[in-house]
């Protein structure tokens, strides 16, 4: 970006200009975006913005949820809303719509952009008005609804399984771990750290010496004797994909493959002993976790326990009950 010597003075012109242009630098994979200040969808990203005194913007107060659009349906919505409309609660914003309004806004959103494939990401803030903390006198909440590509994983992660490293970055304070709240600042630093050390994310240890959670995905393990065993979540965030999996897996459990199922805290030395390390998340869904730190998990393969979990993911977003049509 260059600086030039007299800094202009724009026009409404100049600015949308200007954002195309911006847009054209950098593509996006964004297809519709729907904001309740504008009072419908744009499918420009060029138009998708925010007023900056928005304090989901300068100061964090906004939450937000991700559901998966796959094959022309809405995966899971009911779920991603729950947790949805308790972060609100949790972060004391209000709803500018009741949930009925809101899954409406969410489906015909994704039905303007015409996608079958990619997510839908929505966002709630407490509003513009001031640059205060509290929100702004007279402020209206604002809702937004994104439909875009999708977070891409590289392949190698299927194929061979991903390697994680311990976070230096403290874990967030249950009240913010179990908020999925738009303050990411640990989320982002830890893999980004671990990035920059030559693994592919992070894991969050509680105080007591407890496994948490990965950056924007939950971690679970098959103990030595054949247990599925999850974090509680009263640490880390009730991943949609996590509460599925723990219901899908009965299955593997009745079939032999797994000996039970168990959602309790777990030593690190227990973990680090484990058979299969997993991330689970709705970008993610499943993927074999094969080395954390300097240590192999395992064999240091994917297992298969991890297989039988993506595939019993896969069909449920396919053809399971939890889905929803979109209009298009
Ligand atoms: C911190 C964190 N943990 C876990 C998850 C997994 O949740 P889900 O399965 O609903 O995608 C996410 C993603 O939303 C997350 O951001």
């Amino acid at each position: 970006m260059t600086v030039s010597h007299t800094i202009p003075v724009l026009t409404a012109d100049d600015v949308l200009t200007r954002f195309e242009q911006l847009r054209t630098r950098q593509p996006v994979n964004y297809f519709a975006f729907y904001s309740s200040q504008l009072g419908g969808i744009v499918t420009d990203p060029a138009l998708m913005v925010l007023p900056f005194d928005d304090h989901m913007v300068h100061r964090g107060h906004g939450i937000f949820d991700t559901a998966g659009l796959v094959n022309g349906k809405i995966y899971d919505l009911e779920a991603h809303l729950d947790r949805f409309l308790l972060s609100a609660e949790r972060s004391k914003l209000r709803l500018p719509f009741s949930r009925e309004e809101i899954r409406d806004i969410v489906v015909k959103t994704t039905a303007a952009s015409g996608k079958r494939e990619g997510s839908i990401r929505y966002w709630l803030s407490s509003g513009p008005g001031s640059l205060e903390l509290t929100p702004a006198a007279g402020s209206e909440p604002g809702f937004f609804v994104m439909v875009f590509g999708g977070l891409a994983y590289p392949d190698r992660w299927t194929t061979h399984g991903a390697k994680v490293m311990t976070t230096t970055y403290p874990i967030k304070a249950r009240i913010y771990a179990i908020t999925k709240a738009t303050n990411y600042l640990p989320n982002v630093l830890m893999q980004m750290e671990a990035k920059e050390a030559g693994f592919d994310n992070g894991v969050f240890i509680d105080a007591n010496g407890h496994v948490g959670e990965s950056s924007n995905m939950n971690v679970a393990f098959v103990s030595r004797d054949g247990a599925l065993v999850h974090p509680r979540f009263d640490h880390i965030l009730a991943g949609c994909t996590s509460l599925r999996l723990l219901e899908l897996a009965t299955v593997l459990r009745d079939q032999g493959l797994l000996k039970a199922i168990e959602v309790r805290d777990i030593p690190v030395a227990e973990a680090r002993a484990s058979r299969e390390m997993l991330l689970m998340g709705s970008s993610v869904k499943v993927v074999s976790i094969v080395q954390w730190d300097d240590q192999l998990i395992g064999d240091g393969k994917p297992g298969p326990v991890a297989r039988a979990l993506f595939q019993l993911l896969e069909d449920d977003m396919r053809s399971g009950d939890r889905l929803i049509d979109v209009p298009y």
